[in-house]
This record gives structure tokens, sequence and C-alpha cells, in this order.
């Protein structure tokens, strides 16, 4: 098999040490004479593999006590429901701060449910930047005010957590960015992530929530929407998606091996740099559009000097063994998307590629 390094945003690279662990257990989880995909929600294996994904999740990220963990389906896209149907309680108005695709979406659902205070948004330059935090306009009433830290189709990434105002929880969707720096949990009042970008396959949502958030959902709202329910049951109501939230533990495990969060925040500093540097020094054969503080380092986007190189672009990248980088259709161009698995090694062929393309292109 022909290597490759695969820069998709989503669903997007896995270590290629937990693939391998999984594909060793595939028909025989540790001697049970089944493949997790056969077991029991509720039986001791798989307690045994959730109770570990939890305890190494709460490890990893130094999650207070007070915080419920919890793993949930319907991508990070039904949160943008599940949060206002549970966390308005007696409010009936929600800080947003647009700085894109994401945030817009989360938006508009919300707008079903409260009403939305805009209290910041950078679509006045093309989401290129966040606007500064003392320009916001924030409700002191708002039930929560909540941000995207991460822009995966923009590539505008917060370098900080917002500030917590009038005693405003704020709620993050870091479904591109979890895990991959250092955060202090206890800024938050809720975070959630789709698991396809850091965490592990499709089909699991994770969130940390604070507790005394819980039990404020709508009377009127599916049960499965209510996060008291899916806290009280240890995310068990019903059956929960159990291969992704094994491969997750799996991931969990690998991360804590990589020297922890603190371990990948670093290389993964290192691998944006490394991008961004052969953007930077092209002599504007490369261009990315983010002002330099915002550039994400999960999803470097970036553009040609010409529209006409992309298919070429993609093309001889395809052949070189690096895959996935064509932009998303809102923004064109490429995107590179470099999340914890994705090795340096790979950031490394894609940066000679690059410079190599450039010098015959140029
Ligand atoms: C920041 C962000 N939020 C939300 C979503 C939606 O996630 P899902 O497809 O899991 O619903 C995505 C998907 O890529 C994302 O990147």
């Amino acid at each position: 098999m022909a290597k490759v390094y695969n820069f998709s945003a989503g669903p997007a690279v896995l270590p290629h040490a937990v693939l391998a662990e999984a594909q060793s257990e595939l028909l025989d989880w540790h001697g049970s004479g089944m493949s997790v995909m056969e077991m029991s929600h509720r039986g001791k294996e798989f307690m045994e593999i959730i109770h570990d994904a939890e305890h190494d999740l709460r490890e990893l990220m130094h999650i207070p006590a007070g915080y419920k963990v919890l793993f949930l389906q319907g991508g990070a896209s039904l949160q943008f429901a599940m949060v206002p149907l549970n966390l308005l309680g007696d409010k009936d108005s929600v800080d947003i701060v647009n700085t894109g695709h994401w945030s817009k979406l989360a938006i508009k659902e919300t707008k079903r449910y409260a009403k939305v205070n805009v209290a910041a948004s950078s679509e006045d330059r093309n989401f290129s930047y966040i606007p500064e935090e003392s320009s916001w306009q924030r409700d002191p009433n708002a039930a929560y005010l909540h941000y995207t830290s991460n822009e995966t189709i923009g590539g505008l990434q917060f370098p900080y957590i917002p500030s917590e105002q009038h005693g405003v929880p704020l709620v993050c969707d870091m479904s591109s960015d979890f895990l991959s720096r250092e955060i202090d949990v206890s800024r938050f009042g809720m975070i959630y992530a789709g698991a396809q970008k850091n965490i592990g396959p499709s089909g699991l949502t994770v969130l940390v929530i604070r507790e005394d958030l819980l039990g404020k959902a709508r009377a009127d709202i599916p049960t499965m929407l209510n996060y008291q329910v899916h806290a009280d049951a240890d995310s068990m109501y019903n059956t929960p998606g159990t291969y992704p939230i094994y491969i997750a533990g799996l991931v969990f495990k690998w991360l804590k091996e990589q020297g922890g969060v603190k371990g990948i925040a670093t290389r993964n500093e290192e691998k944006a740099g490394l991008l961004y540097h052969v953007i930077d020094s092209s002599g504007g054969f490369y261009s990315t559009h983010i002002e330099q503080p915002f550039r994400s380092k999960m999803n470097v986007v970036f553009k040609l000097k010409e529209e006409a190189l992309d298919e070429i672009f993609l093309l001889e990248a395809r052949k070189n063994g690096l895959a996935q980088l064509k932009g998303h259709r809102a923004v064109g161009g490429m995107r590179a998307s470099i999340y914890n698995a994705m090795p340096i090694e790979g950031v490394k062929s894609l940066v000679n590629f690059m410079q190599d393309f450039a010098r015959q292109y140029g």
C-alpha cells in the first residue's frame, strides 16, 4: 500500500497505531471472543471500555469535579439545537459570536428557540479575524455565550478563551480543535465536539458540561435531547455508539503516550508553523487571508495565485501521496487539515511538494 498523508477536514486521519490496534483486536477484544461491535453496551466488557475512555479524557483535559462527560450521537450539528433547548432555562436570549460557517449554522438553529444577539462578527472582513473582545456587545441577561473556537472551513481560530461576564456561561463548539491545545475547562459552562477530527470516527459527539447547567431543559423536548437524561444514565440511556467510543478510548490512550495535550500542542504549533512559513515565503504564489494571530493551527486554508492551477495542484499532490487538500466549496482554494494524528513527516512532505510546485509554476 502506497503511503498517503490524509489532510481531510473530517472524517480525518486517525493515529496509525490506533488503527493497527483496532485491527488486531477487531475479531476478539482482549480474549473475550467477541468484537467490540458485537458486545452489549451494558456488559462488563463495554462498561470497562467506556469507563476507561472517560477516565483518560478527564485526565487529558484535567476536567475538574463538577463536570459531566457525555458521549452522545447526532453530531455537533444536533448540539446547535440541543444547546438552546437545554440551557435557556427561564431566559429567552443567547449571545453568539459569528466567526464563519459553523457559527452561522449555530445562529440559524438557535434562532428557532431563542432571541440571538450576535455579540460580535467578523463577516465584514470575510471572516479573516476575531473582533477585539472589548468591542463585543454582550447581553448581561443572555442564557449563555456561544462561540466556535476553530472555524474548520474558514481556517480561523480563537487564540484565547473569552472571558466570562455577568455570570453568563461560555459554551464552545470545539469540534475541530478539541484536545489540540491546553485549555482551562473551568472557564467553560459547556464544551462540545463532533468526534471525527481529533477524537475518533464520526458518529460520536463528546460533551463536557458543568453540572449546574443540567436540569434546565424545556419540558416539551424529546427525551433523547435532554442532557439531564443522558447525564443520569451515564450516556447509556439508549444504545450509545459503542465502536466510536471504543476507538476514541484508544485515541485518548495514544494521546497520553504523545505527552498528553501539552505534548501534542507543541507538535501542532510546529506543524502549522512549517505550513504558514511556506505560504508567507512564497512571494505571493500561496496566500491566506486570515490575519496572523487568528490563523488556525488545525485547518490551514490557502489559495494559489491563479485558480486555474488548483486542479493541477490537487492532481500532482495526490500523485505525491498527499490526499484531500481541496478547500471547502464555500471558500475554494486549498485546505490542509493537520489534526493531532497528522505526523510531522506528512506536513514536511506537503511543504516540500508546495515548494517544488511553486518553483515549477511560479
Ligand atoms: C466547527 C464545527 N462545528 C460543527 C460541525 C458539524 O459537525 P457534525 O457533522 O458532526 O454535525 C463541524 C463539522 O465539520 C465543525 O467543523
